[in-house]
């Protein structure tokens, strides 16, 4: 794993374990806490280990190529678990529709926002989701920045999943005297980062921020108004196709696939399961409904 500070791979990682559990696999863990060098060493601890499958959220996209060749000359299984790992010789990619999660994002914020100003922060920029997101983002947007109805005031590109530089985008175009009329963030994590600036100039609930990842923060942010959506991922659906991937893949049998990815080395089999919208209208029946969150806690402020 690369990081479970962000709330949602702490998901992946219980899902993945009990499902692999029950099939009968024995799982082996680390954490790179978002060091791509540790992860490096974590990988060659597992070959060493002589796993079967590895399962592999990458913290840097790009820096995997030689760990990898290693994994396949000892004929390891090789899963790309929600980020794509770049320029390796890796078995499959499985994620959710990444372009989607980008393009849900911008139509909410183009039907919220059909004309004014948009601040785009898009996620780290050593992930590859995060070019897949921005890539169906700017499908939707591109219409109404041709036209000139909307206008991106700032785009950036923080270098890690990390919020320090999202908050400092939004204070830097406050104290530019520009109040964006929506930001687009590439999700939850970020998302909080800018609508606490924005509360700091008593704007939060004025902007509408989008974010991925349906965390129980950010649904609550969605039900008292200051964030106008978030992307639902059931996590609990990626877990399960990666388990059972890496069980039943691992022991022979044939990876089926509809459609490949190409990762700078080759096209790599994608499975892509589909990302959700959450606005306040459908919480119920989604999240909720789901059982990722509880109505008690995401309505815990409405609630007497
Ligand atoms: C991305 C993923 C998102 C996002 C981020 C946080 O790869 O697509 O769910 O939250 O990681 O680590």
């Amino acid at each position: 794993m690369d990081t479970l500070v962000v709330e949602r791979w702490q998901r992946d990682r219980e899902e993945f374990i009990q499902h692999a559990r029950s099939l009968g696999a024995v799982v082996l863990e680390r954490n790179a806490f978002e060091d791509p060098v540790q992860q490096q060493k974590d990988i060659q601890w597992l070959i060493d280990q002589k796993v079967e499958v590895l399962v592999i959220i990458p913290n840097d996209r790009a820096s995997l190529s030689d760990v990898v060749r290693k994994a396949k000359d000892r004929g390891i299984l090789v899963i790309s678990y929600d980020r794509l790992i770049q320029n390796a010789d890796i078995d499959i990619y499985i994620s959710f529709d990444n372009e989607k999660v980008g393009s849900l994002m911008a139509q909410s914020i183009v039907q919220a926002v059909p004309v004014g100003n948009v601040l785009i922060i898009n996620g780290g920029s050593n992930d590859f989701n995060s070019y897949m997101i921005n890539r169906g983002m700017k499908e939707v947007l591109r219409p109404f920045l041709s036209s000139g109805t909307l206008k991106v005031i700032d785009e950036i590109w923080p270098p890690e999943w990390r919020n320090e530089e999202s908050r400092a985008a939004v204070e830097k175009v406050l104290a530019e005297g520009i109040v964006p009329d929506g930001i687009i963030a590439a999700n939850d994590f970020l998302a909080a980062s800018v609508i606490s600036a924005l509360s700091a100039k008593r704007l939060a609930g004025k902007v509408f921020v989008t974010g991925q990842d349906a965390e129980l923060a950010a649904c609550q942010r969605i039900v008292e108004g200051t964030q106008l959506m978030t992307v639902y991922k059931p996590i609990k659906d990626l877990a399960k196709t990666a388990a059972e991937t890496a069980v039943y893949v691992g022991s022979g049998e044939e990876l089926r696939f509809s459609q490949t990815i190409f990762n700078e080395l080759k096209d790599v089999p994608y499975i892509a399961l589909d990302p959700i919208l959450v606005t306040r209208e459908n919480l119920e029946s989604t999240v909720i409904a789901d059982g990722f969150h509880s109505y008690e806690d995401v309505f815990r402020e409405t609630l007497d």
